[in-house]
């Protein structure tokens, strides 16, 4: 029952449509009408002005870093959960993630994962975190779009997280901390293929050549 409770509370955490809210309460628009038509931090900066954009930032990364962390200890699952503890976290930061991508308010049509990603490796995987960041700006400094960077750091996070799956840190070797867990790696796994179905309309675009920068209007 822990589990269910906590699975299901993370989703509907990652389920609040921030990003609409927003645009309806300060514009009174339909986001979804607007640019690319996504929910997203940047779909509501580009339609609503940076700043709010990044206040759709912050809220849909705090949605995916804040459950993770509070809602285990609510439910029964904090602490020493035995042999489940290394999925405790993995498990509800990956279920925020999906919650904004399938929101059930919205038609399971929701966002594309990328600022709630944001909180949610802040929660589940910092070591992800930081290699996603480095790869998001080394890419958007060079192209200046967001989808394709977002991408890039997806690209990056998985890659470091198979690659150092269950591989010892050198620095702490004895306390067996690892690179990555099997939990984060699967989170990793997970969270890339629906990302990247949710990127779909971005890769048309991008493959077309059509996918605007992050200072240009986009239309539907
Ligand atoms: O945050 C999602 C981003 O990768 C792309 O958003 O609005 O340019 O499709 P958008």
């Amino acid at each position: 029952m822990p589990w269910v409770l906590l699975i299901v509370a993370s989703y509907l955490a990652g389920s609040i449509p921030f990003g609409l809210l927003m645009a309806r309460v300060v514009r009174g628009i339909d986001i979804r009408q607007e640019g690319s038509g996504n929910i997203g931090a940047t779909n509501v900066s580009r339609s609503l002005g940076k700043k709010w954009g990044l206040v759709v930032l912050v809220l849909d990364a705090l949605k995916g870093y804040l459950p993770p962390l509070f809602l285990p200890g609510i439910v029964g699952l904090g602490g020493d959960a035995g042999s489940a503890s290394a999925w405790v976290i993995p498990m509800s930061a990956m279920t925020t993630v999906i919650g904004h991508m399938f929101p059930i308010w919205l038609g399971f049509k929701g966002g594309k994962g990328i600022a709630t990603s944001l909180g949610a490796l802040g929660a589940a995987s910092p070591w992800g975190l930081l290699v996603a960041t480095i790869c998001f700006f080394g890419s958007f400094a060079i192209n200046k779009i967001v989808s394709l960077s977002s991408l890039i750091a997806l690209a990056g996070y998985l890659a470091f997280e198979l690659i150092f799956w269950q591989v010892p840190l050198a620095f702490r070797p004895s306390d067996g901390l690892q690179g990555a867990t099997t939990p984060q790696a699967i989170m990793a796994i997970v969270l890339s293929i629906l990302i990247v179905y949710r990127h779909k309309s971005n890769l048309a675009r991008l493959r077309a050549g059509t996918e605007p920068t992050f200072f240009q209007k986009k239309s539907n």
